[in-house]
């Protein structure tokens, strides 16, 4: 399962571009991203890993193209490939902007993982109102309508997103499943592997990172299905850290990822953030300085794991991301920073940690 990995050609880069900015502490007003250091790619590549960033048109403009191009070998788009945003018409799909997100990273020698075919969350509203027995049929049309599109150009796809339920105990009931049944997640994968053969396939869920219920029943059910030789490849860890009870022990990740590559899956992080509000009290120069510790010690732990292949984050500026989305629904408007690069585009104490962590000789 491992044959994708390290196909990045420019590792040699990595010798002469040592990390100048890898310290903690810059934050100077005049700073520009000029001053970052070593771009995260560039450290990333040297590995063989993957450094992603999940990308909404409202960050695609020429600034936000420029710095995404320079930092990260790879781009996932966060809504525009899920179902919901593409058929919003049974029949009639809107390829614009996941054609515009493909189309850039090809210019720009960067892969793209697509996200997500299956997923309750995404599901257009007229897939709701057709009867039980057409569903797994209009399933099927859209996986296939999305992987024939994009065959070939996108490296990686989120297959089956977010199947376990939260108590960790079963398949979730969700309109896929009927009533918890798993029949779905093999049906998919095994489409998926047809109508794409050297796409890699991702099994994506949340609340799985370390050790714990949950973890315990994705392991149980990755086991299961490889065992009916269903074309899994890989299983993403989203890594959301929304809250103080959100911090995954850093060994949990690692013990959780080695025992999923024991099964001879690669794992990625594949949705990380790391917000503010997961360290109450203290003032926001400590909050940040936390944010990017945490940063760097779950990818500490995961980067030398064989079978690790990279790390996404969700979104990749302050001015964009889908927490101050969440928050807003609770009534809470005070803008979150979560990502690594701040509202005007200036790298953080966060991607400085990053980069320390991929600067380290594997
Ligand atoms: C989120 C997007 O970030 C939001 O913009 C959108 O409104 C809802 O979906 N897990 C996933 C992602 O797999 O697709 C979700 O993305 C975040 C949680």
């Amino acid at each position: 399962m491992f044959h994708r990995f390290g196909v990045w050609t420019t590792v040699g880069i990595l010798a002469v571009v040592m990390a100048r900015g890898a310290a903690f502490g810059q934050s100077e007003g005049a700073e520009s991203a000029d001053d970052s250091g070593a771009p995260l790619r560039a450290l990333a590549e040297a590995r063989g890993l993957h450094v992603g960033a999940a990308v909404h048109p409202a960050t695609m403009d020429d600034e936000g193209l420029a710095l995404l191009a320079k930092q990260f070998n790879q781009v996932t788009p966060e809504n525009h490939m899920k179902w919901s945003f593409l058929e919003r018409r049974r029949g009639s799909h809107d390829w614009t902007v996941a054609d515009r997100i493909v189309d850039f990273a090809e210019k720009n020698g960067m892969r793209v993982k697509g996200h997500a075919l299956i997923w309750h969350g995404s599901v257009p509203d007229w897939f709701h109102k057709i009867p039980d027995e057409e569903r797994w049929r209009a399933a099927s049309e859209h996986i296939t309508a999305v992987m024939t599109r994009y065959k070939g150009r996108v490296h990686s796809w989120d297959v089956v997103n977010e199947a376990l339920d939260d108590d960790g105990r079963r398949i979730r009931d969700t309109v896929f499943s009927e009533g918890g049944r798993a029949d779905y997640i093999a049906r998919a994968f095994r489409l998926a592997r047809e109508l794409d053969p050297e796409a890699k396939l991702i099994y994506n869920d949340y609340g799985c990172e370390g050790l714990g219920k949950k973890s315990n029943l994705q392991y149980e059910l990755m086991a299961d299905l490889l065992k009916a030789k269903v074309p899994i490849d890989e299983v993403g860890l989203q890594m959301h850290i929304l809250g103080p009870e959100g911090i995954p022990n850093p060994a949990d990740v690692a013990a959780n990822a080695r025992r999923l590559t024991r099964l001879g899956l690669s794992v990625n992080i594949s949705e990380m953030d790391v917000a503010l509000a997961a360290f109450p009290g203290g003032t926001m120069e400590e909050k940040l300085r936390r944010q990017a510790e945490l940063y760097q010690e779950i990818l500490a732990a995961c980067v030398g794991i064989e079978g690790f292949s990279g790390v996404t984050f969700w979104g990749y500026t302050d001015r964009n991301t889908w927490v101050n989305g969440l928050n807003a629904r609770k009534g809470l408007h005070e803008p979150e920073a979560p990502l690594l690069f701040d509202r005007s585009l200036k790298p953080k104490l966060a991607f400085f940690g990053v980069q320390r962590v991929l600067s380290k000789t594997p």
